[in-house]
């Protein structure tokens, strides 16, 4: 009887010994989980509900709206493109229809979705406020997160008005019926991004662009220049210190390229003055030299004199910073951001 009771009270200490284990277990790799991918990975992305906002369609809403959205970026990704050309074309009525994002070295497989009016393959069905969320503040109009490719956070800075352009310039298209599957992400990155929507609860107001390097510093930061154009570190973070000086490697059909350092340094662009900066997103080409496609030059192109103007002052503007990045070398080990690019054993640590 009392061996009996011993062994009893042994075996309630033993199993609440690997309770109290499994709990300190669940809450050390939980808290692990948390900090690795973020509580929104747990919570779900932050969003606001959704309004019954409607934009009325005004003709100067329409032009600006179709001037944004074919000379940011936005029918760059939403739309098929024949590559085979130099000026990569849309693909006759199917501007805005979407698109597999063509890069090979994304994290899943990835579709821009179809913006045009069709209902069962585009936003036919989703309200303009559906739309103004989705560009501003990065939730869908399911509710999922958006893959942070889509630049949601660059858009954050878009004016009330502006917004409200775009939306209108969409729904004026042509409805163009294309099937896309849903982007798929992997694992983490399906779960840390869902950290990175913010809502927006307050009006964007019209930006300061009254002098060329505002106009140029807001274009900027909206389009996302230094996205392509900082080199990044091995959990592609961008690297500290080394904005706007290229040497990026992106993974494309188009081979595998860097992108180019824009700052004053010797080795960045000094030698443009604003007419070769123009031409330059013009047309493709720097002299007899065309620029890799991964460069989008034939939507940014599309902005007018003054926005380029503005753009090239504000580049102007930058911190010099010595990175040496030359596609027409084969590619070396670069010191500075541990990767291989053409001249990068030309590069030095300070
Ligand atoms: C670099 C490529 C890229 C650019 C530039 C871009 N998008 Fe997107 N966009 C995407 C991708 C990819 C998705 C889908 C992401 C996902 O499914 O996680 C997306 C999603 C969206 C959605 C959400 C669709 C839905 O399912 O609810 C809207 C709306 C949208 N984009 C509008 C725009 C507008 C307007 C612009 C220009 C101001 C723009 N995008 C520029 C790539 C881009
Ligand atoms: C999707 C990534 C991406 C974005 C966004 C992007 N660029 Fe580029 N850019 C590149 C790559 C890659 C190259 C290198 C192309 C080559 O060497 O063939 C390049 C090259 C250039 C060049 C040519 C420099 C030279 O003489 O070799 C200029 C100028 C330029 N970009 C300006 C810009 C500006 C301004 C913006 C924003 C308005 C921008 N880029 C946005 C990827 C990008």
């Amino acid at each position: 009887m009392t061996r009996f009771a011993l062994g009893d009270s042994r075996m309630k200490l033993a199993l609440r010994v690997v309770l109290v284990v499994a709990i300190v277990l669940i809450i050390v790799v939980g808290v692990a989980a948390v900090k690795v991918l973020g509580p929104r990975a747990f919570l779900g992305p932050r969003s606001r509900s959704l309004t019954s906002l409607t934009f009325e369609v005004t003709p100067r809403r329409l032009a600006r709206g179709k001037y944004l959205a074919s000379s940011i970026g936005c029918l760059y990704c939403h739309s098929p493109h024949d590559w085979s050309q130099h000026d990569d074309p849309i693909l006759p009525g199917m501007t805005g229809a979407g698109q597999q994002l063509p890069y090979t070295d994304l994290p899943g497989k990835v579709f821009a979705p179809n913006l045009t009016p069709d209902k069962d393959t585009g936003a036919g069905n989703w309200t303009d406020d559906m739309l103004a969320r989705a560009i501003r503040e990065g939730i869908g109009h399911d509710g999922r997160a958006l893959f942070g490719i889509m630049p949601f956070a660059h858009y954050r800075s878009m004016p009330d008005e502006d917004l409200a352009s775009i939306i209108v310039y969409f729904r004026s298209l042509p409805p163009a019926r294309n099937v896309l599957p849903k982007t798929e992400i992997i694992f983490p990155v399906k779960y840390i991004m869902q950290n990175d929507p913010q809502p927006l609860t307050a009006a964007v107001p019209v930006p300061d662009i009254s002098d060329p390097v505002k106009r140029g510093s807001f274009l900027v930061n909206l389009i996302g220049c230094a996205d392509c154009h900082t080199p990044v570190d091995n959990h592609h973070m961008p690297i500290p210190g080394m904005e706007f000086s290229g040497g990026q490697i992106f993974q494309t059909p188009w081979g595998t390229v860097a992108s180019a350092n824009l700052t004053p340094d010797p080795s960045g662009i000094p030698y443009y003055d604003e007419g070769m900066f123009i031409k330059a997103m013009r047309t493709g080409a720097v002299g007899a030299r065309e620029l890799n496609k991964t460069m989008p030059w034939s939507v940014l192109g599309n902005m007018t004199d003054e926005d380029l103007a503005g753009i090239f002052a504000y580049l102007k503007t930058r911190k010099p910073v010595s990175h040496h990045v030359d596609n027409t070398e084969p590619p070396t080990l670069c010191p500075l951001e541990g990767a291989m690019h053409g001249a990068g054993n030309q590069n030095r640590k300070q």
